[in-house]
Order: structure tokens, then sequence, then C-alpha cells
């Protein structure tokens, strides 16, 4: 599958642009909010690399008590399907459970995102690439 993006927890937005700025990066998409998942998004892309960086906004954020332990970090890899529902299948037999329902991004002009969880893997997205409406 091929990856679209890192998701990257951090502790403060702006501060963490220019960190990432200072590395080569350019910001690909500025900072947008997310009030399903109650985070703040900017996409970034240094060689063709994108790096979602995601910043909790409040407590009811989904990421909220991940951010309070690691502050800055990698938590997921995101990937692209092209049947999504396919996909979900596929990963379930090999041991994926699903932690967030397919869903809207709105950071990705609406396109559907869902979250797996594996022991050996950790967190994964799966964006679906129907429309190819995003980079
Ligand atoms: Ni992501």
């Amino acid at each position: 599958m091929k990856v679209h993006h890192i998701g990257y927890i951090v502790d403060n937005m702006e501060n963490s642009i220019k960190e990432f700025e200072g590395l080569g990066f350019k910001i690909l998409q500025k900072n947008q909010y997310d009030e399903i998942r109650d985070i703040n998004i900017c996409f970034i892309e240094n060689g063709g690399i994108i790096i979602e960086l995601v910043q909790p906004k409040t407590k009811e954020s989904v990421i909220y008590k991940m951010a309070g332990k690691y502050k800055n970090m990698p938590y997921h890899i995101c990937y692209e399907t092209d049947d999504m529902d396919r996909d979900i299948e596929r990963l379930k037999q090999r041991g994926y459970m699903v932690i967030q329902k397919p869903e809207r991004a709105p950071a990705i002009n609406n396109s559907k995102v869902v979250f797996l969880m594996h022991l050996d893997m950790g967190i994964i997205e799966l964006l679906e690439k129907n429309k190819g409406v995003y980079v």
C-alpha cells in the first residue's frame, strides 16, 4: 500500500512548524481545524515525504491523552486505499482492530479515513483516494 503521510503529534503547532521548516520542510497545507476529531492539522513536505502535524485542541480530542504523554512524536502512518471496505476486511484478518470508524476528514477535502491498530504495528490510517482530490 502506498504511504500517503506520517501523522505526527505536536504540543505547539506554531513552534513545531518553525522547527520543521528549519529542517527543510515546506508547508503544503496550512493549519486547519478538524471538528470531528477536535484537532488542528497542518501538512508539511520535504522531498516527497508528507508529514501531518496534529495538535489536540481540547481535552475532548481523540488524541489528547496520547499527546499529554508523548508531546512530540510520530504516531501513525497513513496508507492510500482505493477500496476501504475491502482493505479493512483484509487487515482485520491480519489482526488489526478498527479504533476509529470510517469518517470524513475535513483537512483532507472530506475524504474518508479510518484508523486501525495492530499489536505488532501500532496505529495505521487508511485514506480513500476515490476522487484524487488531495496531493
Ligand atoms: Ni493522518
